[in-house]
């Protein structure tokens, strides 16, 4: 009896009274990113990068090759910015990608950019302080921005990306009640989930706002290797004079979410505030090892085949939604890189009956409000056609496009 009861699970947790001040802001809210849903014949809900796409006998060689050179270091702590040839590559690789300067100094590596994301969050925001997000924007990170207890303050995104003049009314306002905003959030390119890149104008007006308000930007830039066509823009962070940006990148999405390897580019007498939040012997010093290993001799090849692999899972998905959809009122974004396609529905629709219909179907989608601080997200959803092939793309958009047109209130 007295081991049944104790099985139970208690609706409030007998530790709830001693949870932190910090924990208590964020009990409740989602935990950690999802893996592929088990049932769902088609998954479109989160940004998986493709397995088929992943370089598993490169990495096994870039694995031999690395121990035999420097095994014992591997297997022991490393340096707290992290594996100073890891942050030497991602320097190289913002050369060559998007012709932007940084040293390794400036580098301090992650568990993923989500955690890099926490690190600047941790390091700037208190409870009660003001933040400028886009809406709509990435879920993951709106749940981290909300665990640290801030007044998340709404920022529009239209075909330019974060629309700055609203920014500059936010900024305003705050400044007229005597605050100031301690950063502004942007994903920059092919933005999660809206899929635009920011114009370089919306560009040079934020970093000037920046700079006007004496406040920082946590660029987010997880997909920008990952571009199908179009000009790639200068990042904020290289339009930057005053060191006002620093900008999270990850090794998720052009090798693969398990090796766990982000960062953050900072300047440099800001990185100890970041390090101060990320206690241990240095990010994965195996992992950060092997990756540079297989990126410093395959990285600009292995991306321009993703981009391949990428471009035509988002044709077949445009294409399925598009054969479906078009006269109904839906507005399907067209985005040029990324993972994410972003549907207006056709006016009327009922996201519950969606839901359903989509359930039937075996579509795994990701509906709107996920995405919006304030709410406001239920005529959106998002579809990523990262993890499925292109035919199953295809398939799996017609079969939610119908699920669309049946979910209309008659
Ligand atoms: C915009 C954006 N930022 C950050 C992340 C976090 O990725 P990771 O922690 O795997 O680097 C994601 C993942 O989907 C993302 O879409």
């Amino acid at each position: 009896m007295r081991y049944a009861s104790r099985m139970t699970t208690p609706s409030v947790p007998p530790f709830e009274s001693l949870l932190s001040d910090r924990a208590r802001i964020g009990w409740g809210f989602p935990v950690g990113t999802a893996r592929p849903t088990v049932d769902a014949l088609y998954e479109f809900g989160g940004g998986y990068p493709d397995p088929a796409s992943f370089p598993y006998e490169g990495m096994v060689d870039a694995t031999a090759r690395m121990m035999q050179a420097e095994g014992a270091a591997a297997m022991t702590y490393g340096e707290p910015q992290g594996y100073r040839p890891l942050r030497e590559l991602v320097c190289e690789k913002y050369a060559k990608f998007e012709n932007m300067q940084a040293a390794p100094e400036n580098i301090i590596v992650a568990n993923g950019s989500g955690n890099a994301l926490a690190l600047a969050f941790s390091a700037f925001v208190d409870p009660g302080d003001a933040v400028i997000a886009e809406a709509p924007t990435f879920s993951g990170s709106l749940n981290t921005i909300r665990r640290h207890g801030p007044q998340i303050l709404d920022a529009p995104v239209d075909d330019e990306g974060i629309v700055t003049d609203v920014v500059r009314v936010r900024l305003e306002a705050l400044r007229a009640e005597g605050r100031r905003c301690k950063l502004i959030y942007t994903i920059v390119n092919f933005q999660n989930p809206a899929g635009p890149s920011q114009s370089l104008r919306r560009r040079e007006e934020l970093v000037a706002l920046a700079g006007e308000f004496d406040t920082l930007i946590l660029e987010d830039d997880a997909y920008g290797e990952l571009r199908f066509e179009g000009e790639t823009l200068p990042p904020l962070y290289a339009l930057d004079r005053e060191g006002r940006v620093i900008r999270a990148g990850t090794l998720s999405k052009i090798l693969g979410a398990g090796v766990r390897l982000g960062w953050l580019c900072a300047p440099r007498e800001m990185i100890p505030a970041f390090q101060g939040f990320l206690f241990g012997g240095g990010v994965s010093p195996f992992m950060s090892r092997v990756a540079t290993y297989y990126l410093r001799d395959h990285m600009v090849e292995h991306v321009h085949r993703l981009i391949d692999v990428y471009r035509a899972k988002r044709d077949a998905m445009l294409r399925g939604l598009d054969e479906v959809l078009a006269g109904s009122g839906a507005q399907i974004s067209r985005p040029e890189g990324g993972f994410f396609v972003w549907i207006r529905l056709p006016a009327g629709t009922d996201p519950r009956r969606l839901a359903e219909l989509a359930t039937q179907a075996r579509v795994q989608y990701t509906p709107g409000p996920a995405f919006f601080a304030s709410g406001g997200g239920e005529p959106f959803i998002r579809l990523a056609f990262s993890y499925e092939p292109p035919e199953k793309c295809y398939e799996g958009a017609r079969l939610l496009a119908r699920a669309i047109l049946a979910a209309r209130r008659t």
